[in-house]
Formats: structure tokens, C-alpha cells, sequence
């Protein structure tokens, strides 16, 4: 895009680029990711909260890179286990635990609980850091419920037990845009894009 000033994305994944590059679709930025440029350094997501973390990343890549980055946490929050997995959802099963790892865990966790207690949610933190260090924050919420067994192919993660609020099918079960239009990134994102587009304005 002629005039876009780049913006980085703090995922080494390629699908994500694209993803936010959807919801940010007219802005006059150009999305980068990890993998486009040398020598990205690893940054531990450390905090205690999703936000903290995405600040964490955010600020870190911004620094290193000296564009604009864009940051996002996200995970399940269970009612029935006290909002777990949270923060940990990628390591719930341990450290280097797979999807079906983890899914199986939280399989087991909620074995006991009845259907009508089953409520959950994805949540998302997604951040906008500058190379000046300024922040602008946002966070959604996908409301829902989960199975007690894996349903569907699609999505990654946790989707093959959740049902979203409405929906009568999982996560995994519709195509990667229904579920994209719909998710809890989609909203957080699209909740940051008045901050991306004024802070584009200005750059
Ligand atoms: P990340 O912060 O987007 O890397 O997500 C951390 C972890 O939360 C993932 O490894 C998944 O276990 C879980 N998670 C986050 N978003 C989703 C989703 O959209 N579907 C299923 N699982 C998710």
C-alpha cells in the first residue's frame, strides 16, 4: 500500500497477520510480522493478567523494532474452575503441552460439572504500543458455554469444546471467517482500530 506506515505484529504466525490485516482492512498501514523482520527477540509473557502481557510484548517490540506493534493475549477463562485455564491456557497440561494436551486437561477438570454450569469465556487484551512507549488498550470478552467432548476440525486450541453464546455449533465447527468476524480478537481489535487509525494519522 503506497504511503502505509508498517506496523508490527508481535505473532510469528502468518494466519494472525492476515487476521488483524482483515480487521484493520482500509487503514493506511502495512502489517508486518515477526517473521518479516531479523532477528525478532522472544519476549516471556510474564504477567499475571492477559493485558499485562500484551503491554509486555507491545512495548517490547516496538522498542526493538522502532515501528509501531501491535500486541494481543488471549485465553479461556472457565467459571466452574475459578476462571482457569486464564493466562496459562497455552501451558495449562505444562510447559510445551500441545492443544489435545491441554484439552484433555480441561476435559478432565470439568468431567464432574453439570452442563448449566459449563459457562466460559475466550478472552482477549490487545495492544497498540508506539516506539515512544505511549500504550492505547483494549479488551473483548466471547461468551460461552463447553462441551463435554471435542467437536469439529477448524479453529486451534480450545475450539473443539466451545460453544459460543447463540451459536449451536463449537468454534471449531464453522469456517475460519465466521468465526474470525465473531471471536474474541475480532472484538478487541476492533475495539483498537480508532487508536491504530489516529495514531496512523499522526505518524
Ligand atoms: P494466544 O495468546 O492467542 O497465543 O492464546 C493463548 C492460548 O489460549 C492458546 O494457546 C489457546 O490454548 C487459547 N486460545 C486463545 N484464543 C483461542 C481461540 O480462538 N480458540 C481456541 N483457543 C484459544
Amino acid at each position: 500500500m503506497t504511503g502505509a506506515t508498517r506496523v508490527l505484529v508481535a505473532t510469528t504466525n502468518p494466519g494472525k497477520v492476515r487476521e488483524l490485516a482483515a480487521i484493520l482492512a482500509g487503514l493506511p498501514v502495512e502489517l508486518v510480522g515477526l517473521g518479516d523482520l531479523d532477528g525478532a527477540p522472544e519476549v516471556e509473557e510474564t504477567g499475571a493478567t492477559f493485558m499485562a502481557n500484551a503491554l509486555l510484548k507491545a512495548r517490547a517490540y516496538a522498542a526493538w523494532s522502532g515501528l509501531a506493534a501491535l500486541a494481543d493475549d488471549s485465553g479461556l477463562e472457565v467459571d466452574a474452575l475459578g476462571g482457569a485455564p486464564g493466562v496459562y491456557s497455552a501451558r495449562y497440561a505444562g510447559p510445551g503441552a500441545s492443544d489435545a494436551d491441554n484439552l484433555a486437561k480441561l476435559l478432565g477438570a470439568i468431567a464432574a460439572v453439570p452442563a448449566a454450569e459449563r459457562t466460559a469465556r475466550f478472552r482477549c487484551a490487545a495492544v497498540l504500543a508506539d516506539p515512544g512507549g505511549r500504550t492505547w488498550e483494549a479488551e473483548a470478552a466471547w461468551e460461552g458455554r463447553l462441551l463435554d467432548a471435542p467437536r469439529g476440525d477448524g479453529g486451534f486450541g480450545y475450539d473443539p469444546v466451545f460453544v459460543p453464546d447463540g451459536w449451536d455449533r463449537t468454534s471449531a465447527e464453522v469456517d475460519a471467517a465466521t468465526k474470525n468476524a465473531a471471536s474474541h480478537r475480532a472484538m478487541a481489535f476492533a475495539a483498537l482500530r480508532p487508536a491504530v487509525e489516529a495514531w496512523a494519522a499522526g505518524a
